[in-house]
């Protein structure tokens, strides 16, 4: 029941410490027409601090080792489960369309066992734009693909009416790629979550769709 509340109220976290039904591995792969280099291109995760990392589109010759980074769904038996009763709470499985959610997660290199790590968005407060960032954490923003396996948030809450209230779970894309400044002073070209409606208020931002492609 707490688990259904939270689920309801806080539908962008994961809250339970549950999300251990890891997927196949897979790359996020860049779709980008705005700019024809980054199209195809697979994500890596670039050190941005002690234990954290972005997703960032390598930088060919910076001399920086950095491979398409190998990540996961993991899921949670509770949500797959409707979280109590089916059909109790109808938005559970209107969220089904885009995708059960869940988080995004990687295995941080580390000796002698690599660190489960999730991902989160960090949200700025002066400009209009959160950072995905994988941190040693089980616990992360929820996450979707949808039937496309296209990198999708869902969302609940209807932020565009008079009075923002309760709706219907939608899918989101607002994904760009763009210069970010985070944590010490780690400036790369990174992933980014459109936080507003439009472009972002960063002047490097390109439109970008993001894939998930299975490894063989
Ligand atoms: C995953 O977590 C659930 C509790 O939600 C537990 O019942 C199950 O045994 C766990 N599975 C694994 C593989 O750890
Ligand atoms: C994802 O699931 C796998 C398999 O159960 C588990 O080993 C790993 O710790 C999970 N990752 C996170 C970040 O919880
Ligand atoms: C909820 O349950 C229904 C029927 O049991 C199922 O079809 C649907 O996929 C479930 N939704 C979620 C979010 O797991």
């Amino acid at each position: 029941m707490i688990t259904t509340f939270l689920t309801l109220f806080f539908p962008f976290l994961a809250l339970a410490s549950q999300y251990n039904i890891s997927s196949a591995p897979f790359h996020l792969v860049l779709q980008c027409s705005e700019d024809p280099t980054l199209n195809g291109k697979p994500l890596a995760a670039c050190h941005t601090g002690v234990t954290i990392e972005s997703l960032c589109v390598p930088q060919p010759g910076s001399g920086r080792y950095e491979p398409a980074a190998v990540l996961y769904h993991n899921t949670s038996i509770q949500v797959e489960a409707n979280v109590t009763t089916p059909h109790q709470y109808p938005q559970l499985d209107d969220a089904m369309q885009w995708g059960t959610r869940g988080i995004l997660t990687w295995l941080m290199p580390f000796q002698p066992h690599p660190i489960p790590s999730a991902m989160t968005l960090l949200p700025e407060t002066l400009v209009d734009i959160a950072i995905p960032i994988i941190r040693m954490h089980d616990l992360g923003t929820m996450i979707s693909f949808d039937s496309n396996d296209m990198f999708v948030l869902q969302n609940l809450i209807d932020w565009e009416a008079e009075v923002p209230g309760f709706a219907a779970w939608k899918g989101y894309v607002r994904w760009w790629v763009c210069v970010t400044f985070v944590g010490t002073g780690y400036v790369r070209r990174n992933l980014v979550w459109g936080t507003g409606l439009g472009r972002p208020d960063l002047e490097s931002c390109v439109k970008v769709d993001v894939k998930r492609v299975f490894i063989d």
